[in-house]
């Protein structure tokens, strides 16, 4: 039987109980299968004959049968082999994960579908969530489309513009809190324990982990049904990490992949916790009290899924790292310029991390790595028109034009014979 259960003491509870931290306990809960039960139940049906997609995976989802599914057609993004990007930073297998290419641009829709599924089959009628950005304007365009009242707190000017105007177009309820995303979020909690009636959508619902861990499942599955050796991937808040591993863990477990990657976390210097936590061996994070990046998706100082993500890169055997804002922005231009792949800033940090771990050596030149590409570059226009040359202005003549490309005119050219 499904169920949820805490990460800490175990206690379970039912998966139609709205219950978002253990009753006993406090710490954040996860839903276990009984993974017999799910791989009969596997074996009997058609999935392997349904496209790559979040809803591929409809067993492996805890929503019962007769749901309703709310759904924009999310998943299935590629996976590119990047041939120059491996030839960049010295290495001969990588690939990016582009899940800008989901509906609303980043990976939170597939949490989101699944995770609003579960909103209307528990007969909920508002919908909330703090969020540095994506997650704010996918659970809007997701309320939307169940018909769902939907609120939203962002840090007061911290969030990029794309994303923003997304969230207001579907009509949700933006509040700007004065304040960063950790007091946001501290907030909706509270909101959501006080209001039976606000259903909370931040990542420690453990449903919108379920639809993220197809993330897992569709890399192994795109790479002929073996996992790579390492997923670079960049961590905020940590539920995406945590959602991944949990994939693998459950591809593993039902025997469809031989082994498991090095899950490997990338988080921006000024908002590290968890690497910290990493890189000092400790059991515990210290959170940033005044978290700062360019990555505003990824300004979080107290990562609330930290113990499922330290959890992830130990019992991978993976790493954390840190990357400059600089590195980061770098690492956005060089995807952009050598692959045609245009990703928001938190998003290269993956890119920023994979380069800077084979340059110490940590990744092997012969693994196989799979980078995630969180989000869309058009997310956050500003940052990005920010680093480029200004486009040149020229009269609406042809010879400016030449002038401004470097081209001889022809008549020029013929008088110089
Ligand atoms: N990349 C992007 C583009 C994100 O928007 C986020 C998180 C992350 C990475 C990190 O994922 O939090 O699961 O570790 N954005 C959240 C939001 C916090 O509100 O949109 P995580």
């Amino acid at each position: 039987m499904v169920h949820q259960e805490c990460i800490n003491c175990k206690a379970k509870y039912d998966i139609d109980e709205i219950v978002y931290f253990c009753k006993k306990c406090g710490d954040i809960l996860e839903i276990k299968f009984d993974f017999k039960e799910l791989a009969q139940t596997l074996e009997g049906s058609d999935w392997k004959t349904k496209p790559l997609s979040v809803w591929r995976y409809r067993y492996f989802m805890p929503i019962h049968e007769a749901a309703h599914v709310v759904t924009l057609n999310e998943g299935g993004t590629g996976l590119h082999r990047s041939r120059r990007l491996g030839d960049e930073v010295g290495l001969k297998e990588v690939y990016v994960k582009n899940e800008g290419e989901n509906p609303t641009g980043s990976f939170k829709d597939r949490g989101m579908t699944v995770g609003v599924t579960k909103a209307v089959e528990l007969g909920a009628r508002h919908v909330i969530c703090a969020s540095t950005g994506n997650t704010s304007a996918s659970l809007a365009a997701y309320a939307a489309r169940a018909g769902l009242k939907c609120t939203v707190l962002i840090p007061s000017g911290k969030i990029a513009y794309g994303k923003l105007a997304q969230a207001m177009i579907h009509g949700a309820k933006v509040l700007q809190v004065r304040g960063n995303f950790d007091q946001a979020l501290e907030f909706v909690l509270k909101l959501a324990e006080k209001h039976k009636s606000v259903y909370l959508l931040n990542s420690i619902n453990p449903f919108r982990i379920e639809g993220q861990k197809s993330l897992g499942y569709e890399i192994c599955e795109q790479l002929n049904n073996v996992a790579p050796d390492r997923i670079v991937i960049p961590v905020g808040n940590a539920g995406n990490i945590s959602a991944v591993w949990k994939g693998l863990s459950e591809f593993h477990e039902l025997g469809f992949i031989k082994t498991l990657p090095k899950m490997t976390g990338i988080q921006a210097a000024g908002s590290a916790p968890i690497a910290q936590a990493i890189k000092t061996n400790s059991n515990k994070i210290i959170p940033v009290k005044h978290p700062e990046t360019v990555a505003t998706a990824i300004r979080i100082g107290a990562p609330v899924s930290w113990k499922k993500a330290v959890n992830a890169i130990r019992e991978s055997h993976g790493t954390a790292e840190t990357v400059t804002d600089e590195e980061i922005l770098d690492a956005q231009k060089l995807l952009a310029r050598i692959e045609g792949i245009f990703v928001e800033p938190a998003s290269a940090s993956s890119i920023a991390g994979l380069k800077k771990l084979v340059k110490n050596g940590i990744i092997g030149k012969d693994e196989r790595v799979v980078c995630i590409a969180t989000g869309h570059g058009l997310k956050d226009p500003d940052t990005a028109v920010k680093q480029c040359e200004k486009p040149i202005e020229v009269d609406a003549e042809i010879s400016a034009i030449e002038r401004a490309l470097g081209l001889r005119s022809q008549v020029t050219m013929a008088f110089a014979r």
